[in-house]
This record gives structure tokens, C-alpha cells and sequence, in this order.
């Protein structure tokens, strides 16, 4: 077998870390797994335990039942430690970036795995990743906190990157902008004056500020309303599966790529 393609990295995870990830990826893009012949998910840099990607797995199958999914690990001693688990539909293997699975997959979640490299490498690796997925398919890569509490991912498909998304628990930050360490690593060094992304989290902390008299009715209708001031200047989408209140009440806010990135 060739050498996977990557570096081993620190194995952090942890329990419902990739909840807020999941779901979104359910709710926006299950309809890429409804529609797939034989739907293939792929979870990339599981970490030290199988824990999130069996979790990844329960929640497909809640709306793909046959969905099958396959945890990639680039440590053979996780890939070890997994295995156990293995169940119908669910198995777990050794590899990289390259991705050694029979047919490409509809779907590639990463999280907390490119963080650890360069920023041109990152670059490099979407590529790489977007031209392994099925026609259709979506590669989502992300970084969140320890606990998951403060998340931000971007979507991509076969064209390169098309959302970004923030996601939080109300009672995890200060301020939106408090989300920034949790950027991609292709937009980390872009927050800075005279980028887009810059201007963005500046203008989501002032919608957070001016919205606070909402915050009497909790941080929930603080956010809602935050998002509204912010759809004046910025093209936030309106309507499902991207936007819309049943998605941002659950503090969320996703972007297309192209106005931030
Ligand atoms: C910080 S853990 C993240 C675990 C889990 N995804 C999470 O977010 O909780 C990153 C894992 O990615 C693995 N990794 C790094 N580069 C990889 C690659 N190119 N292919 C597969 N796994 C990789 C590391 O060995 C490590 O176990």
C-alpha cells in the first residue's frame, strides 16, 4: 500500500464535538445522500477515538439508512483502536489525503485536521479532496473548540469552496468575532484590515452590539436580530436550506464563500 498522504497530528476529539457541524451537513446537504445510488461518506482525521465519526454515522442513517461510512485515520494506532467498532455500513482504515476508498465519496467531512498544516498546504489539500468527490458531492472542513461550542467550517464542491458558516453556542462567546480563532486556515491570516473576512466579523460584532436590547428576550432573538442588521450589508441567505430562522436560531450564519473569501 502507498504511504497515506499527510502527517499524523495531535488526535484531539471528544463526544457531540461535531454536533453543530452534523447537523448542518444533514439539514443542507443530506439531499446529496438521498439522491446517491449507493452513498459513501467519508470522515477524515477521526482522531484518537471512533467517537464522532460513529456519531456522523447514527445521524446519516437517521436520513439515509443504507448510508455507509468510513473513517480514515493516518495513525495505524487509532486506525487499531477503532476498528472494534466496525459494524455494518461503519468501518474504519489507514490512509491520507488521498482518500483509499472504492468510489468517490458524496460526502468528505474533516474537522480539525487541516488546522495542523500550512496554509498552502490547505490550498493544496482542498484540491485535492474536492477531485476525489462524487459528481454532486461535498466535502465539508472545519475547526471548532474543544468542546464544539464555537465552530466554523466551509462547504466545498468539485469547483472549489462555496459556503462558510459560523456556528456557536449562545453562551460561548462575548462577541461573533470571538468565532475568528476558529477560522479556516486559507482565511486565518486574512483577518486582518482590508480583507473581506475582517470587515465581515467587525460588522457582525457591531450588529451583536446594537442588537443587545433583543438580548431581555435571550441571546437567541440577540442573534436573530444580529443577522438581520448584518443581511443589509452582506448577502447572508435568506431562505433554506442555507438560511432562514430555523437555521440562525440554532446560532448559525452561513455565507456564500465568494463575499468573504
Ligand atoms: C485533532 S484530531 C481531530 C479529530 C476529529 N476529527 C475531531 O474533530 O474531533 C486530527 C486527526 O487527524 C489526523 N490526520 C491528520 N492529517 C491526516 C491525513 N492527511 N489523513 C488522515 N488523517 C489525518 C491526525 O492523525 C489526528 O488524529
Amino acid at each position: 500500500m502507498p504511504k497515506p498522504v499527510g502527517a499524523i497530528t495531535r488526535g484531539t476529539t471528544g463526544a457531540n464535538r461535531l454536533r453543530r457541524a452534523d447537523r448542518w451537513l444533514a439539514a443542507v446537504h443530506g439531499r446529496v445522500l438521498r439522491a446517491a445510488d449507493r452513498p459513501l461518506v467519508v470522515d477524515l482525521g477521526y482522531g484518537a477515538s471512533h467517537t464522532t465519526t460513529l456519531e456522523l454515522f447514527e445521524r446519516l442513517r437517521a436520513i439515509r439508512p443504507d448510508v455507509e461510512v468510513v473513517g480514515i485515520e493516518i495513525d495505524p494506532a487509532r486506525v487499531a483502536l477503532a476498528r472494534p467498532y466496525e459494524r455494518e455500513g461503519l468501518s474504519f482504515r489507514l490512509g491520507g489525503f488521498e482518500l483509499p476508498v472504492a468510489r468517490p465519496p458524496d460526502v468528505v467531512r474533516a474537522f480539525n485536521v487541516l488546522r495542523q498544516y500550512g496554509e498552502a498546504d490547505a490550498w493544496h489539500y482542498w484540491d485535492l479532496l474536492t477531485g476525489r468527490l462524487a459528481p454532486g458531492g461535498v466535502l465539508v472542513e472545519g475547526t471548532c473548540s474543544e468542546t464544539g461550542h464555537r465552530a466554523v467550517w466551509v462547504g466545498l464542491d468539485g469547483s472549489g469552496p462555496r459556503t462558510l458558516t459560523f456556528s456557536a453556542r449562545f453562551d460561548a462567546f462575548e462577541r461573533p468575532s470571538d468565532l475568528a480563532d476558529r477560522l479556516p486556515k486559507t482565511l486565518i491570516h486574512r483577518n486582518v484590515p482590508g480583507e473581506r473576512v475582517h470587515a465581515f466579523l467587525k460588522d457582525f460584532d457591531h450588529a451583536w452590539a446594537v442588537s443587545a436590547p433583543y438580548g431581555a428576550h435571550g441571546l437567541r432573538q440577540r442573534w436573530l436580530a444580529s443577522v438581520g442588521v448584518l443581511s443589509a450589508r452582506w448577502p447572508v441567505p435568506r431562505t433554506p436550506p442555507l438560511g432562514g430562522r430555523a437555521r440562525w436560531r440554532l446560532g448559525e450564519l452561513t455565507l456564500p464563500w465568494d463575499a468573504l473569501g
